[in-house]
């Protein structure tokens, strides 16, 4: 299947919560603790490793598990979420723009995405809000999802955060980049201040998102995000899109907040090893 591959227009809400082989599981759970110790070294992370060449690098975490599906519905659009999960929490549409060091679309990119639903909560036993996607021409990729709630030892709580990892698959000019991207309530900051990553990294406050909300009609925003500007026709013609789409199997189901973000890749490392 190319990349520019018309995938389906209709929305597959039931096929996404494939269950992760035992075998897949553990495999993951070795990798992830070689990434933890090796690639992304705490005490090196930040100082010499993907941290300092690129600002909006973050660290993997434990959570990434290996062969996450094709979410894609059509070039530059996926659905992440499945309609019981976007039903219990709301749709949430964050678009990215993947771009090079100087602001050039990276056509193409793959994105692998994992994410924990707004309670907080992964799935490590199925692909629940896991899944591949592809940038289109312009490097633009809008996905369907919900907010990342807050997770972790009380006092030390993890903001909202969407996880991924972006490959210039297409002209392998740029280095695999692994990202963090925060949602938090009202766009404040302040509760990535608590993050129990902060004691091996730098918080990184510019990974923060700023949300915006479709306010119900008695007024109540998602979140405390502000309402999506009225001159914001690109997002509003999204929506549409995406709303015209949900109604084909909820009428009552729409996007009630997102986000639109650009991230920068970055050549890769000079040194063999780093
Ligand atoms: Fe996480």
């Amino acid at each position: 299947m190319t990349s520019s591959t018309v995938v389906t227009t209709t929305l597959k809400f039931g096929s996404n919560h494939e269950p992760i082989s035992l075998p897949v599981r553990v495999f993951s759970l070795i990798r992830s603790l070689f990434v933890f110790l090796v690639s992304e070294n705490v005490l090196l992370w930040s100082r010499f490793l993907q941290g300092r060449r690129n600002p909006q690098a973050e660290v993997e975490g434990p959570y990434y598990v290996v062969g996450a599906p094709d979410r894609r519905l059509e070039e530059g659009k996926a659905l992440l979420a499945s309609l019981d999960v976007l039903k219990a929490f709301g749709p949430y549409l964050v678009t990215i723009t993947v771009t090079s060091p100087k602001g050039e679309p990276v056509p193409h990119a793959v994105l692998d995405w994992w994410q924990a639903d707004t309670a907080g909560s992964y799935s490590l036993t199925t692909y629940r809000l896991r899944g591949k996607m592809t940038t289109d021409a312009q490097g633009r990729i809008e996905v369907l999802t919900v907010a990342p709630g807050k997770y972790g030892p009380e006092g030390y709580e993890r903001a909202g955060h969407f996880h991924f990892t972006i490959a210039d698959e297409e002209e392998k000019k740029w280095e695999t980049l692994t990202t963090q991207l925060y949602v938090c309530k009202g766009n404040d900051a302040k509760e990535m201040g608590t993050d129990f990553l902060n004691f091996v990294r730098p918080a990184r406050p510019a990974n923060m998102v700023q949300s915006w909300s479709i306010p119900s009609s008695d007024g109540k925003r998602f979140m405390d995000f502000p309402p999506l500007a009225a001159n914001d026709i690109e997002a509003k013609e999204n929506i549409r899109w995406w709303n015209e789409k949900l109604a084909e199997h909820d009428e009552n189901l729409t996007v009630v907040a997102g986000s639109q973000v650009e991230i920068k890749m970055n050549a890769p490392p000079r040194l063999f090893f780093f």
